[in-house]
Protein backbone atom coordinates (compact mmCIF):
# COMPACT_ATOMS: atom_id res chain seq x y z
CA UNK A 1 0.00 0.00 0.00
CA UNK A 2 2.60 2.35 0.80
CA UNK A 3 4.79 1.46 -1.60
CA UNK A 4 1.80 2.19 -3.95
CA UNK A 5 1.23 5.57 -2.61
CA UNK A 6 4.76 6.41 -2.96
CA UNK A 7 4.90 5.42 -6.30
CA UNK A 8 1.64 7.43 -7.64
CA UNK A 9 2.06 10.12 -4.60
CA UNK A 10 3.16 12.51 -7.28
CA UNK A 11 0.46 11.73 -10.07
CA UNK A 12 -2.53 11.85 -7.00
CA UNK A 13 -0.78 15.45 -5.92
CA UNK A 14 -0.82 16.27 -9.44
CA UNK A 15 -4.68 15.22 -9.55
CA UNK A 16 -5.92 16.83 -6.63
CA UNK A 17 -4.21 19.95 -7.90
CA UNK A 18 -5.54 19.89 -11.45
CA UNK A 19 -9.11 19.33 -9.60
CA UNK A 20 -8.19 21.83 -6.66
CA UNK A 21 -7.28 24.66 -8.99
CA UNK A 22 -9.92 23.61 -11.35
CA UNK A 23 -12.38 24.14 -8.43
CA UNK A 24 -10.82 27.83 -7.17
CA UNK A 25 -11.16 28.17 -11.52
CA UNK A 26 -14.26 27.40 -11.33
CA UNK A 27 -15.33 29.73 -7.89
CA UNK A 28 -13.47 32.62 -9.32
CA UNK A 29 -15.58 31.82 -12.89
CA UNK A 30 -18.79 32.18 -11.13
CA UNK A 31 -17.52 35.06 -9.11
CA UNK A 32 -16.77 36.70 -12.03
CA UNK A 33 -19.79 35.86 -13.94
CA UNK A 34 -21.82 36.78 -10.97
CA UNK A 35 -20.13 40.19 -11.30
CA UNK A 36 -20.71 40.82 -14.44
CA UNK A 37 -24.37 39.75 -14.47
CA UNK A 38 -24.45 42.79 -11.83
CA UNK A 39 -22.66 44.94 -14.04
CA UNK A 40 -24.14 43.89 -17.26
CA UNK A 41 -27.56 44.76 -15.19
CA UNK A 42 -26.13 48.47 -13.72
CA UNK A 43 -25.09 49.06 -16.86
CA UNK A 44 -28.44 48.82 -18.34
CA UNK A 45 -30.03 50.46 -15.36
CA UNK A 46 -27.29 53.12 -15.85
CA UNK A 47 -28.50 52.86 -19.92
CA UNK A 48 -32.18 53.56 -18.94
CA UNK A 49 -31.43 56.39 -16.32
CA UNK A 50 -29.32 57.99 -19.49
CA UNK A 51 -32.39 57.19 -21.93
CA UNK A 52 -34.87 59.19 -19.28
CA UNK A 53 -32.18 61.96 -18.42
CA UNK A 54 -32.14 62.15 -22.17
CA UNK A 55 -35.84 62.20 -22.99
CA UNK A 56 -36.25 64.88 -19.93
CA UNK A 57 -33.47 66.98 -21.53
CA UNK A 58 -34.60 67.41 -24.84
CA UNK A 59 -38.36 68.52 -23.08
CA UNK A 60 -36.37 70.60 -21.28
CA UNK A 61 -34.37 72.24 -23.84
CA UNK A 62 -37.51 71.99 -26.69
CA UNK A 63 -39.09 74.55 -23.80
CA UNK A 64 -36.16 76.48 -23.46
CA UNK A 65 -35.77 76.91 -26.87
CA UNK A 66 -39.44 77.70 -27.23
CA UNK A 67 -39.55 80.39 -24.77
CA UNK A 68 -36.51 81.99 -26.41
CA UNK A 69 -37.69 81.91 -29.98
CA UNK A 70 -41.75 82.99 -28.68
CA UNK A 71 -41.09 85.44 -26.25
CA UNK A 72 -37.29 86.69 -25.44
CA UNK A 73 -36.41 86.98 -29.30
CA UNK A 74 -39.52 89.05 -30.29
CA UNK A 75 -39.18 91.12 -26.91
CA UNK A 76 -35.69 92.11 -27.81
CA UNK A 77 -35.81 92.35 -31.24
CA UNK A 78 -38.74 94.97 -30.74
CA UNK A 79 -37.09 96.75 -28.00
CA UNK A 80 -33.74 97.11 -30.12
CA UNK A 81 -35.61 98.62 -33.35
CA UNK A 82 -37.47 100.92 -30.95
CA UNK A 83 -34.17 102.10 -29.40
CA UNK A 84 -32.49 102.34 -32.98
CA UNK A 85 -35.00 104.49 -34.26
CA UNK A 86 -35.22 106.72 -31.21
CA UNK A 87 -31.04 106.92 -31.51
CA UNK A 88 -30.84 107.07 -34.99
CA UNK A 89 -33.79 109.50 -36.54
CA UNK A 90 -32.51 110.68 -39.82
CA UNK A 91 -36.08 112.19 -40.72
CA UNK A 92 -34.69 115.80 -39.98
CA UNK A 93 -32.14 115.64 -42.25
CA UNK A 94 -33.92 113.94 -45.12
CA UNK A 95 -36.97 117.09 -44.27
CA UNK A 96 -34.35 119.44 -43.88
CA UNK A 97 -32.88 118.59 -47.33
CA UNK A 98 -36.56 118.38 -48.89
CA UNK A 99 -36.89 122.13 -47.71
CA UNK A 100 -33.92 123.13 -49.17
CA UNK A 101 -34.52 121.43 -52.40
CA UNK A 102 -38.24 123.61 -52.70
CA UNK A 103 -36.74 126.52 -51.47
CA UNK A 104 -33.60 127.17 -53.23
CA UNK A 105 -32.24 129.56 -50.99
CA UNK A 106 -32.90 128.23 -47.44
CA UNK A 107 -29.76 126.18 -47.58
CA UNK A 108 -26.00 127.26 -48.08
CA UNK A 109 -23.77 124.84 -50.72
CA UNK A 110 -21.65 123.89 -47.52
CA UNK A 111 -24.71 123.60 -45.00
CA UNK A 112 -26.43 120.99 -47.79
CA UNK A 113 -22.40 119.52 -48.23
CA UNK A 114 -22.37 118.74 -44.81
CA UNK A 115 -26.52 117.81 -44.22
CA UNK A 116 -25.64 114.71 -47.21
CA UNK A 117 -22.83 113.96 -46.09
CA UNK A 118 -24.41 113.62 -42.59
CA UNK A 119 -27.15 111.92 -43.94
CA UNK A 120 -24.69 109.27 -46.25
CA UNK A 121 -22.62 108.20 -42.34
CA UNK A 122 -25.65 107.81 -40.59
CA UNK A 123 -27.74 105.58 -42.85
CA UNK A 124 -24.76 103.59 -43.00
CA UNK A 125 -24.58 103.55 -39.65
CA UNK A 126 -27.94 102.87 -38.97
CA UNK A 127 -27.77 100.23 -41.40
CA UNK A 128 -24.88 98.53 -40.47
CA UNK A 129 -26.23 99.08 -36.35
CA UNK A 130 -29.18 97.69 -36.79
CA UNK A 131 -27.93 94.56 -39.11
CA UNK A 132 -24.91 93.70 -36.28
CA UNK A 133 -27.14 94.08 -33.53
CA UNK A 134 -30.06 91.86 -35.36
CA UNK A 135 -27.51 89.10 -35.93
CA UNK A 136 -25.28 89.59 -33.15
CA UNK A 137 -28.71 89.15 -30.38
CA UNK A 138 -30.03 86.33 -32.19
CA UNK A 139 -26.26 84.34 -31.81
CA UNK A 140 -26.36 85.77 -28.06
CA UNK A 141 -29.59 84.39 -27.62
CA UNK A 142 -29.12 80.89 -28.90
CA UNK A 143 -25.93 80.60 -27.17
CA UNK A 144 -27.93 81.57 -23.48
CA UNK A 145 -30.31 79.05 -24.47
CA UNK A 146 -27.52 76.16 -25.34
CA UNK A 147 -26.36 76.97 -21.66
CA UNK A 148 -29.32 76.95 -20.20
CA UNK A 149 -29.93 73.75 -21.71
CA UNK A 150 -26.67 72.05 -20.54
CA UNK A 151 -27.34 73.14 -16.50
CA UNK A 152 -30.80 71.97 -16.85
CA UNK A 153 -29.62 68.70 -18.36
CA UNK A 154 -26.89 68.44 -15.18
CA UNK A 155 -29.65 69.17 -12.86
CA UNK A 156 -31.79 66.87 -13.86
CA UNK A 157 -29.41 64.02 -13.96
CA UNK A 158 -28.69 65.22 -10.72
CA UNK A 159 -32.21 64.93 -9.69
CA UNK A 160 -32.20 61.49 -11.58
CA UNK A 161 -29.49 60.44 -9.15
CA UNK A 162 -31.64 60.87 -6.31
CA UNK A 163 -34.82 59.37 -8.05
CA UNK A 164 -36.25 63.02 -7.94
CA UNK A 165 -37.38 64.35 -11.07
CA UNK A 166 -37.52 67.80 -11.73
CA UNK A 167 -40.31 69.55 -12.48
CA UNK A 168 -40.08 71.11 -15.84
CA UNK A 169 -41.81 74.71 -14.63
CA UNK A 170 -39.53 74.13 -11.57
CA UNK A 171 -36.25 74.66 -13.74
CA UNK A 172 -36.70 77.67 -15.89
CA UNK A 173 -38.86 79.41 -13.31
CA UNK A 174 -36.29 80.18 -11.51
CA UNK A 175 -35.41 83.76 -10.93
CA UNK A 176 -31.68 83.33 -11.86
CA UNK A 177 -32.50 81.76 -14.94
CA UNK A 178 -34.99 84.22 -15.91
CA UNK A 179 -32.73 87.04 -14.95
CA UNK A 180 -29.85 85.13 -17.23
CA UNK A 181 -32.42 85.56 -20.11
CA UNK A 182 -33.58 88.77 -19.61
CA UNK A 183 -29.61 89.98 -19.99
CA UNK A 184 -30.45 89.67 -23.53
CA UNK A 185 -31.87 93.19 -23.13
CA UNK A 186 -28.56 94.50 -22.37
CA UNK A 187 -27.41 95.64 -25.55
CA UNK A 188 -30.83 97.78 -26.30
CA UNK A 189 -30.51 98.93 -22.65
CA UNK A 190 -27.40 99.85 -22.45
CA UNK A 191 -24.39 98.57 -25.12
CA UNK A 192 -26.23 100.62 -28.12
CA UNK A 193 -24.96 103.76 -27.84
CA UNK A 194 -21.69 102.72 -27.62
CA UNK A 195 -22.29 100.58 -30.64
CA UNK A 196 -23.90 103.54 -32.48
CA UNK A 197 -21.09 105.68 -32.21
CA UNK A 198 -18.25 103.30 -32.92
CA UNK A 199 -19.98 101.88 -36.06
CA UNK A 200 -20.44 105.48 -37.08
CA UNK A 201 -16.07 105.87 -36.29
CA UNK A 202 -15.99 102.73 -38.74
CA UNK A 203 -18.14 104.18 -41.19
CA UNK A 204 -16.90 107.88 -41.84
CA UNK A 205 -13.84 105.79 -42.21
CA UNK A 206 -14.73 103.40 -44.67
CA UNK A 207 -16.81 106.14 -46.63
CA UNK A 208 -14.12 108.86 -46.28
CA UNK A 209 -13.06 108.50 -50.37
CA UNK A 210 -16.91 107.68 -51.33
CA UNK A 211 -18.37 110.70 -53.13
CA UNK A 212 -22.69 110.72 -53.91
CA UNK A 213 -22.16 110.99 -57.27
CA UNK A 214 -19.75 107.76 -57.30
CA UNK A 215 -21.39 105.03 -58.64
CA UNK A 216 -22.50 101.78 -56.76
CA UNK A 217 -23.28 98.26 -57.85
CA UNK A 218 -23.92 95.07 -56.03
CA UNK A 219 -20.61 94.78 -55.48
CA UNK A 220 -19.31 97.70 -54.63
CA UNK A 221 -22.20 97.87 -51.54
CA UNK A 222 -21.50 94.40 -50.49
CA UNK A 223 -17.31 95.29 -50.26
CA UNK A 224 -18.95 98.33 -48.54
CA UNK A 225 -20.67 97.26 -45.82
CA UNK A 226 -18.54 94.22 -45.05
CA UNK A 227 -15.56 97.23 -44.57
CA UNK A 228 -17.42 98.79 -42.45
CA UNK A 229 -18.21 95.45 -40.49
CA UNK A 230 -14.58 94.14 -40.33
CA UNK A 231 -13.71 98.02 -39.60
CA UNK A 232 -15.93 98.20 -36.50
CA UNK A 233 -15.18 94.47 -35.12
CA UNK A 234 -11.44 95.17 -35.42
CA UNK A 235 -11.14 98.60 -34.37
CA UNK A 236 -10.56 98.47 -30.29
CA UNK A 237 -9.22 95.89 -28.18
CA UNK A 238 -10.32 91.93 -29.12
CA UNK A 239 -13.27 90.71 -28.12
CA UNK A 240 -14.25 94.72 -26.90
CA UNK A 241 -17.69 94.24 -28.52
CA UNK A 242 -18.24 91.42 -26.59
CA UNK A 243 -19.46 94.64 -24.07
CA UNK A 244 -21.99 95.65 -26.59
CA UNK A 245 -24.05 92.45 -25.64
CA UNK A 246 -23.23 91.79 -22.03
CA UNK A 247 -22.14 93.52 -18.73
CA UNK A 248 -18.22 93.65 -17.82
CA UNK A 249 -19.23 92.16 -13.98
CA UNK A 250 -22.05 90.37 -13.67
CA UNK A 251 -22.04 90.72 -10.32
CA UNK A 252 -23.23 94.22 -10.27
CA UNK A 253 -25.19 94.19 -12.83
CA UNK A 254 -28.60 94.29 -11.53
CA UNK A 255 -32.01 93.52 -12.48
CA UNK A 256 -35.30 95.05 -11.64
CA UNK A 257 -36.57 91.88 -11.06
CA UNK A 258 -39.19 90.34 -8.21
CA UNK A 259 -36.05 89.53 -5.96
CA UNK A 260 -36.87 87.98 -2.58
CA UNK A 261 -35.01 87.73 0.93
CA UNK A 262 -34.56 83.92 1.12
CA UNK A 263 -30.99 82.35 2.08
CA UNK A 264 -31.40 81.03 -1.83
CA UNK A 265 -30.43 84.76 -2.86
CA UNK A 266 -27.12 84.19 -2.80
CA UNK A 267 -26.80 80.83 -4.44
CA UNK A 268 -29.32 82.22 -7.30
CA UNK A 269 -26.63 85.51 -7.39
CA UNK A 270 -23.52 82.63 -7.91
CA UNK A 271 -25.63 80.34 -9.81
CA UNK A 272 -26.57 84.06 -12.51
CA UNK A 273 -23.01 84.84 -12.46
CA UNK A 274 -22.14 81.32 -13.51
CA UNK A 275 -24.23 81.31 -16.36
CA UNK A 276 -23.05 84.59 -17.08
CA UNK A 277 -19.32 83.83 -17.31
CA UNK A 278 -19.81 80.72 -19.15
CA UNK A 279 -21.68 82.71 -21.95
CA UNK A 280 -18.97 85.81 -21.83
CA UNK A 281 -16.24 82.29 -22.35
CA UNK A 282 -17.98 80.95 -24.99
CA UNK A 283 -18.86 84.81 -26.70
CA UNK A 284 -14.90 85.53 -26.47
CA UNK A 285 -13.79 82.14 -27.98
CA UNK A 286 -11.98 82.00 -31.81
CA UNK A 287 -14.91 79.37 -32.71
CA UNK A 288 -17.62 81.94 -32.09
CA UNK A 289 -15.68 84.39 -33.77
CA UNK A 290 -15.58 82.44 -36.87
CA UNK A 291 -19.51 81.67 -36.48
CA UNK A 292 -20.29 85.20 -35.94
CA UNK A 293 -17.86 85.85 -39.55
CA UNK A 294 -20.45 83.86 -41.27
CA UNK A 295 -23.27 85.09 -40.15
CA UNK A 296 -22.88 88.39 -40.59
CA UNK A 297 -21.24 87.99 -44.37
CA UNK A 298 -24.69 85.34 -44.62
CA UNK A 299 -27.03 88.14 -43.54
CA UNK A 300 -25.37 90.90 -45.27
CA UNK A 301 -26.02 88.77 -48.82
CA UNK A 302 -29.58 88.48 -47.64
CA UNK A 303 -29.91 91.87 -47.06
CA UNK A 304 -28.36 92.95 -50.75
CA UNK A 305 -30.54 90.72 -52.14
CA UNK A 306 -33.89 92.28 -50.58
CA UNK A 307 -32.23 96.06 -51.28
CA UNK A 308 -31.60 94.96 -55.20
CA UNK A 309 -35.29 93.57 -55.49
CA UNK A 310 -36.27 96.90 -54.09
CA UNK A 311 -34.16 99.32 -56.34
CA UNK A 312 -34.87 97.12 -59.37
CA UNK A 313 -32.33 94.35 -59.85
CA UNK A 314 -31.08 96.02 -63.05
CA UNK A 315 -30.40 99.12 -61.66
CA UNK A 316 -28.41 98.47 -58.36
CA UNK A 317 -26.31 95.36 -61.18
CA UNK A 318 -24.71 98.02 -63.17
CA UNK A 319 -24.67 100.62 -60.47
CA UNK A 320 -26.53 103.74 -59.17
CA UNK A 321 -24.81 106.98 -58.10
CA UNK A 322 -24.85 106.86 -53.58
CA UNK A 323 -26.91 109.67 -53.40
CA UNK A 324 -29.74 107.88 -54.86
CA UNK A 325 -28.79 104.33 -52.95
CA UNK A 326 -28.61 106.36 -49.83
CA UNK A 327 -32.62 106.51 -49.14
CA UNK A 328 -32.92 102.63 -49.60
CA UNK A 329 -29.96 102.50 -47.24
CA UNK A 330 -31.56 104.32 -44.62
CA UNK A 331 -34.83 102.58 -44.89
CA UNK A 332 -33.11 98.65 -44.94
CA UNK A 333 -31.72 99.61 -41.58
CA UNK A 334 -34.87 100.81 -40.34
CA UNK A 335 -37.29 97.59 -41.62
CA UNK A 336 -34.57 95.37 -40.76
CA UNK A 337 -35.26 94.35 -37.68
CA UNK A 338 -39.20 94.42 -38.63
CA UNK A 339 -40.96 90.54 -37.83
CA UNK A 340 -40.51 89.23 -41.23
CA UNK A 341 -37.48 90.35 -42.58
CA UNK A 342 -35.69 89.77 -39.60
CA UNK A 343 -37.64 86.17 -39.48
CA UNK A 344 -36.20 86.17 -42.70
CA UNK A 345 -32.33 86.63 -41.79
CA UNK A 346 -32.74 84.56 -38.90
CA UNK A 347 -33.64 81.26 -41.18
CA UNK A 348 -30.69 82.19 -43.39
CA UNK A 349 -28.51 82.01 -40.35
CA UNK A 350 -30.06 78.91 -39.14
CA UNK A 351 -29.46 77.29 -41.88
CA UNK A 352 -25.82 77.75 -42.20
CA UNK A 353 -24.51 74.05 -41.66
CA UNK A 354 -21.21 75.67 -39.60
CA UNK A 355 -23.59 77.52 -36.94
CA UNK A 356 -25.96 74.50 -36.50
CA UNK A 357 -22.36 72.57 -35.56
CA UNK A 358 -21.30 75.17 -33.41
CA UNK A 359 -24.42 75.20 -31.51
CA UNK A 360 -24.78 71.34 -31.53
CA UNK A 361 -21.48 71.11 -30.14
CA UNK A 362 -21.79 73.60 -27.60
CA UNK A 363 -25.01 72.25 -25.92
CA UNK A 364 -23.51 68.32 -26.76
CA UNK A 365 -20.00 68.57 -25.91
CA UNK A 366 -19.87 69.95 -22.41
CA UNK A 367 -22.81 67.29 -21.05
CA UNK A 368 -20.24 66.39 -18.61
CA UNK A 369 -22.01 64.76 -15.86
CA UNK A 370 -20.40 62.49 -13.25
CA UNK A 371 -21.34 58.54 -14.29
CA UNK A 372 -21.40 56.57 -11.52
CA UNK A 373 -18.59 54.69 -11.22
CA UNK A 374 -18.87 50.93 -12.36
CA UNK A 375 -16.25 48.59 -11.71
C1 LIG B 1 -19.08 97.08 -59.88
O1 LIG B 1 -18.34 98.29 -60.02
C2 LIG B 1 -16.94 98.11 -59.89
C3 LIG B 1 -16.28 99.50 -59.90
O2 LIG B 1 -17.04 100.44 -60.55
C4 LIG B 1 -16.44 97.24 -61.03
O3 LIG B 1 -15.06 97.05 -60.93
C5 LIG B 1 -17.16 95.90 -60.95
O4 LIG B 1 -16.80 95.08 -62.04
C6 LIG B 1 -18.66 96.08 -60.93
N1 LIG B 1 -19.29 94.80 -60.64
C7 LIG B 1 -20.37 94.35 -61.26
C8 LIG B 1 -20.89 93.02 -60.84
O5 LIG B 1 -20.91 95.00 -62.13
C1 LIG C 1 -35.37 90.69 4.49
O1 LIG C 1 -34.59 90.22 5.54
C2 LIG C 1 -34.55 91.08 6.65
C3 LIG C 1 -33.59 90.51 7.71
O2 LIG C 1 -33.16 89.24 7.37
C4 LIG C 1 -35.97 91.25 7.23
O3 LIG C 1 -35.95 92.10 8.33
C5 LIG C 1 -36.87 91.79 6.14
O4 LIG C 1 -38.18 91.88 6.60
C6 LIG C 1 -36.81 90.92 4.91
N1 LIG C 1 -37.55 91.54 3.83
C7 LIG C 1 -38.40 90.89 3.07
C8 LIG C 1 -39.04 91.67 1.99
O5 LIG C 1 -38.63 89.71 3.22
C1 LIG D 1 -39.11 94.53 -44.80
O1 LIG D 1 -40.46 94.64 -44.42
C2 LIG D 1 -41.21 95.62 -45.07
C3 LIG D 1 -42.60 95.59 -44.54
O2 LIG D 1 -42.62 95.39 -43.17
C4 LIG D 1 -41.15 95.45 -46.57
O3 LIG D 1 -41.82 96.51 -47.20
C5 LIG D 1 -39.72 95.37 -47.04
O4 LIG D 1 -39.65 95.11 -48.40
C6 LIG D 1 -38.97 94.30 -46.28
N1 LIG D 1 -37.57 94.16 -46.70
C7 LIG D 1 -36.60 95.04 -46.51
C8 LIG D 1 -35.23 94.65 -46.97
O5 LIG D 1 -36.75 96.10 -46.00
Amino acid sequence: MWDLWRRHKRKVYVTLGVFGSGYLLYRLYDARRRRLHDLKKQLADDRENEELIKAQVQAHFESVQRIADSTTLPHVMNLLDIRLADNLDLTHFTERLIQGKGQPNTLTTTEKLELWDRLKTLSFTKMVSSLWAMTMLSLYIRVQVNILGRHLYIDTARGLGSSHLLDEAELIDRNDEQQFLACADYLSNYGLLALISNTEVATTEVLKGKQLKDFFNVSVLHDTIIHILDTLMSNGSPHHWVGYLMPEDAGVYKFVAPSSNTSSDISHATKFELLMGETREVLSSAEFGNIVDISLRSVVNGVLEDISLQCGENNLMSGMPLAKLLPRIAQTGQLLLKETNRSRYIHIMRSIPEVELFFTLLYSTSRTIPTPSIV
